[in-house]
């Protein structure tokens, strides 16, 4: 293992399932009782602004009553372990990486605590509700929406991501059923760049046939496992 310098961690919603923050696509999943195209589309928002803006405002409760579990903090501690390159790369719209202690974490859906302006485009830290359409504090005008990238809108920072990708020695996937493009895909990106490949998680996820390694578990148990056995490697 001494030969991995450059690590790109891909993490979804599994990850926060034991911080009780619910998936998306489990049998009790958060797509089950609200359909994708009301609550994480540009023409849902259009049609019914409050029931998306409900929607986000529970997202964003939980997310503030939430708390890292031990998956985050075992990342935490590698980001501020490893001297090579290293990037979270999270679909998850929660902070919780943030509050473990990790700092080179991208967010490429969105974040849940940010609002953005859709007249001046400004972002704002945001822990209250969006549903009574408060005005923005940069323009006043009552246009604030989820800083959140719905179904049919460009994931953020896409260059960096494929930059970091091209680089990796290793590319790890945690909690995350790769059901969604384009970060389905990014194993693909990473193998072909020349990087070993392993995913953690409750099940085989979609792209499993991609990885080199798959271990199976809850990400509490196996990304603690996992950290100390690359960090101890790496001395
Ligand atoms: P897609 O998975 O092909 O994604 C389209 C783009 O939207 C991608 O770039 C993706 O990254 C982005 N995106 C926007 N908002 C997102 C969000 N909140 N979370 C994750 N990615 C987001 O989706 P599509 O082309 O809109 O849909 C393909 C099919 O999959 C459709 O039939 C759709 O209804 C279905 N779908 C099902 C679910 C589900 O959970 N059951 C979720 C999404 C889409
Ligand atoms: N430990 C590890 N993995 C877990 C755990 C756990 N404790 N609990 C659940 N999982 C796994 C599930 O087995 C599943 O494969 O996490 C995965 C969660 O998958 P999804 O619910 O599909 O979530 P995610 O992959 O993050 O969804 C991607 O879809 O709609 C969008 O915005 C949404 O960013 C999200 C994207």
């Amino acid at each position: 293992m001494n030969d991995i310098r450059n690590i790109v961690i891909l993490t979804g919603a599994g990850i926060s399932a034991e911080s009780g923050l619910r998936t998306f696509r489990a049998e009790d999943g958060l797509w089950e009782d609200h359909p994708v195209e009301e609550v994480a589309t540009p023409q849902g928002f259009r049609r019914d602004p409050d029931l998306v803006q409900r929607f986000y405002d529970e997202r964003r409760s939980g997310i503030l009553a939430a708390q890292p579990n031990p998956a985050h903090d075992a990342l935490a501690r590698l980001d501020r372990a490893w001297d090579g390159e290293l990037l979270i790369v999270t679909q998850n719209i929660d902070d919780l990486h943030e509050r473990a202690g990790a700092a080179r974490v991208l967010h490429m859906h969105g974040e849940g605590l940010s609002a953005w302006c859709t007249v001046c485009d400004a972002r704002h830290s945001w822990t209250g509700t969006l549903r009574d359409n408060p005005p923005c504090p940069s323009c006043g005008q009552a246009a604030l929406r989820p800083d959140i990238v719905w179904f049919g809108e460009m994931p953020y920072r896409m260059d960096e991501i494929f930059a970091a990708l091209s680089r990796a020695d290793l590319f790890v996937s945690i909690g995350t059923s790769g059901a969604v493009y384009p970060a389905a895909g990014f194993v693909q990106g990473a193998k072909e760049a020349g990087a070993a490949t392993l995913e953690l998680n409750l099940e085989r996820s979609q792209g499993s046939h991609w990885f080199d390694e798959t271990r199976l578990g809850p990400a509490s148990m196996l990304v603690p496992q996992w950290v100390e056995d690359l960090l101890t490697a790496a001395k």
